[in-house]
């Protein structure tokens, strides 16, 4: 989910076929959620819908909401059976509505993450559970050094577009807004990117904003010193690992 104000600057195609790992990986934490049949369930952060379908297969009812309009025609187009909204986190406004809130690889977009927490504590009905995982402290730091370093003096540090809590931080939010926070974990997730372009690829995806405003030249450049560099540390056995850091957390609105 992109958290971008100003544009709406996802390829939702091109997501679907680089970047189908963000929505296998989150598989896993579908486990955490341990859905029942007939529970209400928001899908925060839906992306291109390949999760909020797998919940339905379970005999969850399901809205999907993204701050992306191009993810949320994409999931329509492949899932026109399922609900989906544009809508984003801070500002959604359900009230006492579902069971559970499921959010993947979205929260890092977030830079309002007490008023994210305060919306989806709303949006529970007292008892309800909310499970998300997202990038965690020090998540892709390898990678965003270097295009940080690659930047130099033209980088401000606004420019940086996501949020990476700590647990420590972010169940204390969870707490503040009034969740009890049943579980917590921050672990490295060496994440394989497709194929020979895979580190090109995932910058011009997902940290495209840390080049906004330069020529096509300059981001080549920062592009291809980056990739050159950090190809020792990140290209294993023919395949990039990105750096990736997660946090999982579970709580429950009492
Ligand atoms: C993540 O899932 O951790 C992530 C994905 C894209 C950009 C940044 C982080």
């Amino acid at each position: 989910m992109s958290n971008r104000v100003t544009k709406d600057s996802w390829n939702a195609s091109l997501y679907d076929q680089q970047h189908a790992f963000v929505s296998h990986f989150g598989g896993n934490l579908l486990q955490w959620l341990a859905l029942k049949p007939g529970e209400k369930v928001l899908d925060l952060g839906c992306g291109t819908g390949d999760l909020a379908n797998q919940m339905k297969q379970m005999g969850a009812t399901i809205i999907g909401i993204d701050k992306s309009e191009n993810m949320v025609q994409q999931a329509q187009k492949k899932y026109p059976g399922l609900t989906f909204r544009v809508q984003e986190a801070a500002t959604m406004n359900y009230r006492n509505e579902f069971d559970a809130v499921f959010s993947n690889a979205t929260l890092h977009w977030v830079k309002t993450p007490k008023q994210a927490l305060q919306s989806i504590y709303q949006a529970l009905k007292p008892g309800g559970r909310f499970v998300a995982e997202f990038g965690g402290k020090g998540n892709v730091q390898k990678i965003t050094k270097e295009l940080i370093h690659q930047l130099g003096t033209s980088y401000q540090t606004e420019q940086f577009p996501w949020y990476y809590p700590s647990i420590g931080e972010y169940t204390s939010l969870m707490e503040q807004v009034g969740f009890r926070v049943t579980h917590a974990q921050h672990f490295d997730r060496p994440t394989p990117l497709n194929g020979e372009n895979g580190l090109r690829n995932w910058i011009e995806m997902f940290a495209a904003s840390m080049l906004d405003g330069l020529t096509t030249e300059s981001k080549e450049r920062i592009i291809s010193e980056s990739t050159k560099n950090l190809r020792d540390d990140l290209y294993q056995n023919g395949t990039w690992i990105a750096d990736y850091k997660r946090i999982r957390v579970m709580g429950v609105k009492e």
